[in-house]
């Protein structure tokens, strides 16, 4: 796919795996939209870099996925200004890395919110308004289980198992799990390989190079 002049909705992209996917992005000449849950000055640097790269247009909204109004605000704003979204990037996640026994309430209830809740409000709100495709950031802890992480492990099964019904019920558009393995941002203490990377594997997932039919997942670590 020809990604110049795309709408691209990326969240969570104030840091991290989509700070690097929006400059991928840029560098097509897509319409970035950034969005950032407590950072906006690191999602204003993300954004000013993308224009650096060759944006000619975005936007920077907040994003709270763990909050209906904001999550309805936010797809308002992008069709306000854009009218259609041609690509989501699910991105945002959170990841509490403790033994089950040490998981507060908050910390599961953040990791289902943000990861799954959300993710399928998220699309939920978008989808009438999307041309193209659905990209959801999933995790190799999606595939295995992990001791530490049953939480987290639990939500991106689950965004597994989204993807997969989604494309079988939406069938205009491409749905993909893009599933990195541990990549070094802020979530890893930056451990793993570079966010650069990821993002790469995103950008050709929306180029549509890998091939692969609607629903599938696409193993980061395969393309290293
Ligand atoms: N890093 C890894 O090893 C790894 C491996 C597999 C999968 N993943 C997945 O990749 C995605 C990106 O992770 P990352 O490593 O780039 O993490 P990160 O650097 O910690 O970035 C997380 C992003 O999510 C946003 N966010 C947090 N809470 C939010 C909320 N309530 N509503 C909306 N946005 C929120 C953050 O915004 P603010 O900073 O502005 O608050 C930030 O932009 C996640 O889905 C993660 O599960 C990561």
């Amino acid at each position: 796919m020809e990604l110049k002049n795309k709408v691209v909705l990326i969240t969570g992209s104030s840091i991290g795996i989509g700070r690097y996917t929006a400059y991928e992005f840029a560098k097509e000449g897509s319409k970035v939209i950034i969005t950032y849950y407590k950072d906006k000055e690191e999602a204003l640097k993300t954004y000013n870099t993308c224009l650096e790269l060759g944006m000619l247009e975005g936007l920077v909204l907040y994003l709270n996925l763990k909050d209906n109004g904001s999550i309805v605000k936010c797809v308002n704003e992008v069709l306000d200004r854009f009218g259609y979204i041609d690509i989501l990037i699910n991105n945002a996640g959170v990841l509490a890395w403790k033994p089950l026994r040490e998981q507060s309430f908050e910390e599961i209830e953040a990791q289902i919110r943000v990861n799954l809740e959300g993710l399928i409000k998220m699309t939920k709100v978008a989808l009438p308004h999307i041309r193209e495709m659905i990209i959801n950031i999933g995790s190799g802890a999606g595939k295995t289980g992990f001791p530490e992480l049953t939480t987290y492990c639990a939500t991106k099964f689950g965004v597994r198992g989204f993807t997969q019904s989604l494309a079988q019920e939406e069938t205009d558009i491409k749905v993909y799990t893009v599933n990195p393995g541990m990549t070094a941002t802020r979530m890893t203490g930056y451990k793993g390989v570079s966010p650069n990377i990821v993002a790469k594997v995103i950008l050709n997932t929306a180029k549509g190079i890998y091939r692969k039919p609607s629903g599938s997942d696409i193993d980061v670590w395969e393309y290293y």
